[in-house]
């Protein structure tokens, strides 16, 4: 069976089960500042099965497009994948375990749909702890399907716990279910959640019930509600008897291509293969990433950040493998096509996409001989380094800097007969890493966040803009999106005419008389209650934690905000509005840069 065939027939099943499809949702998910990229098909539903009524009823069904880029280095391996799809179907307080259950058990074993033998699944549910209660109640369902006691394994809440997507939200006890790939057992002790690749999840039934609050602790939703996924990617490798995902025609003829860039055949050698794996999957996700209805840029900030990673990482393995000058195009086009009647989106934008990873190569080319530009500089006097090793911080700072990669700056040590302390890179990187951690309160978590001092600055010429824009548009101002790299910042907001020129230059000298004013910009942790009520500006819609920040630049503007600000206005620079357009609907975007001038 296909991935496409699978995806119907998921979809098809659940129909006939009476639920509704509805359709995946971006992969930049809407209204959710905790985290960078839609991670499971429950995410888009947070709202209803946080209690919301759902205007498609209390059965749904769907596919997700889903990016989880935390463990970004294992990728190149045989199973992880940066992007995949998701199947999943909810109840929002309509049917619990016992339909979620035989119906899993159905769609699987069932030789109208799967058709997997019962002999290869086995089960795992919730041991209980002082959270909730053990899941006896699943168990049985379990043994009342056709699955016996001892495939039924008991765990804790690390192994048969889900959610929530982010920090706080809908959580509960789940039941996973997985294949038995045939190869031998790891030990005595191997069994489903052992780790050693012989069962392999396919299916997980989270049983929500539970609303994780700030404070770590449980209260009951309003209604129970199951959230299930399956990773397409992995269910079709297992029911093609395939090892790998990449031994599937999800990945086969992409393989194919790079194969022919490269002029080099997949499985003679494990680090050409590496590289190879590594490509496909990140042009997928940096395809997936720029094709998006809610379309994200490479940049320096957040999610463009984790997409300029992907693809330079990419780029590099590229070089590896021996291909000369831009080629990404041609495996993005693969792509494109592969997923044209799932995302037609991505067709729709095909030129756009191509356009944009072409541009991405060609920076990088130039930060790559920027780097090595810098580093012949720095060479004669690390050569006076007796025991030929380049300093980490050295390292570090080629990186941080021209976004110089240590692979490279390796090799260059190589050619002068020098290394690199490679530790004290990944120390001084640690460091960076912990200090934007810290600054951003977790709000970036699964990509860095970037807290360079320009971006600082545009942090806070955003809040001097959006209150600028209020006093000259007036109260219907609202900020409805915004975005920072290290070039420039774009704002969008609500209001449906365009703005004249002398409107422009009013906002614009408003924000410039602020700088100048050099206001002292200060930071209150308050509640969220208690910010609204000192009419602190906050974004419709969004969700915020019980403790909020709240940036006051002098009495200019208040707004909660997670930062970072600069400590006063007057470092900020000069502020021009080098473009206004239209965005949507109703919203205006506002596209500015600061300049020492
Ligand atoms: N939300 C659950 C998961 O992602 C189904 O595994």
């Amino acid at each position: 069976m296909t991935a496409n065939e699978l995806r119907s027939k998921y979809i098809e099943f659940f129909k006939s089960k009476n639920h509704v499809q509805i359709s995946g949702k971006s992969v930049i998910p809407e209204n959710d500042p905790t985290v960078l990229f839609t991670t499971a098909g429950m995410h888009p539903l947070v709202p209803y099965l946080s209690g919301e009524n759902h205007p498609a009823g209390t059965r749904l069904t769907d596919y997700q497009k889903c990016i989880r880029t935390g463990d970004i280095d294992q990728v190149g391996d045989p199973s992880h994948l940066t992007f995949f799809e998701m199947l999943g179907n909810w109840s929002l307080g309509d049917y619990f375990k016992n339909e979620s259950i035989s119906w899993s058990y159905e769609f699987l074993t069932d030789k109208k749909w799967l058709g997997i033998s019962p002999d290869k699944l086995s089960v795992t549910v919730f041991a209980g702890d002082e959270d909730a209660s053990r899941d006896e109640d699943s168990a049985s369902v379990w043994e009342k399907v056709g699955i016996p006691r001892e495939r039924i394994h008991f765990l804790p809440k690390s192994d048969n716990w889900w959610g929530p997507a982010g920090e706080t939200g809908p959580c509960g006890p789940d039941t996973e279910i997985f294949y038995d790939t045939g190869i031998e057992p790891c030990g005595d002790n191997c069994a489903p959640g052992c780790g050693c690749g012989k069962y392999v999840e396919i299916w997980n039934n989270v049983f929500m019930q539970f609303n994780k609050k700030k404070d770590g602790t449980f209260e009951p939703l309003k209604r129970k509600c199951v959230d299930t996924g399956m990773g397409i990617e992995r269910t079709t490798a297992m029911l093609q008897g395939k090892k790998s995902v990449y031994q599937t025609e999800i990945f086969q003829p992409l393989i194919h291509v790079i194969e022919k860039l490269a002029e080099k055949k997949y499985g003679e050698n494990e680090i050409d293969d590496t590289s190879i794996r590594i490509i496909c999957d990140h042009v997928r996700s940096a395809t997936m990433i720029i094709g998006d209805p809610k379309g994200v840029l490479p940049s320096n900030l957040g999610a463009g950040y984790v997409l300029r990673r992907l693809i330079r990482r990419s780029i590099r393995h590229g070089k590896k493998l021996g291909i000369e000058g831009n080629f990404l195009g041609k495996p993005a086009e693969w792509v494109i096509d592969y997923f044209k009647d799932v995302y037609p989106e991505l067709t729709e934008k095909k030129e756009f996409i191509l356009k944009e990873l072409l541009n991405e190569e060609d920076k990088f080319l130039k930060t790559l001989q920027h780097g090595e530009k810098e580093f012949q500089k720095l060479l004669p006097n690390l050569q006076k380094n007796p025991k030929k090793i380049i300093p980490g911080r050295v390292a570090f700072r080629l990186f941080d800097t021209y976004g110089f990669p240590v692979e490279l700056t390796e090799e260059l040590a190589a050619e002068n007969s020098m290394t690199v302390d490679v530790e004290g890179f990944q120390e001084a990187f640690k460091k960076h890493q912990e200090l934007s951690r810290s600054q951003s309160a977790g709000v970036f978590k699964g990509g860095l966040a970037d807290h360079s001092e320009i971006t600082t600055k545009y942090h806070t010429a955003t809040h001097l803009l959006h209150q600028a824009l209020v006093n000259v548009l007036g109260d219907h101002v609202q900020q409805k999106g915004s975005n920072i790299t290290a070039e420039r910042m774009r704002f969008d907001f609500s209001h449906s005419e365009k703005l004249t020129q002398e409107q422009i230059q009013q906002v614009e000298s408003i924000v410039n008389e602020q700088i100048k004013k050099d206001l002292p910009v200060k930071m209150e942790v308050m509640s969220l209650t208690e910010a609204k009520a000192q009419g602190a500006r906050a974004l419709f819609g969004e969700k915020y934690e019980d403790k909020v920040k709240v940036f006051s630049i002098g009495d200019f503007s208040k707004e909660v905000c997670g930062g970072p600000h600069v400590e006063h206005t007057g470092l900020i620079g000069h502020f021009h509005i080098k473009k206004e357009q239209s965005s949507s609907a109703g919203v205006r975007r506002i596209k500015a840069v600061i300049t020492d001038e």
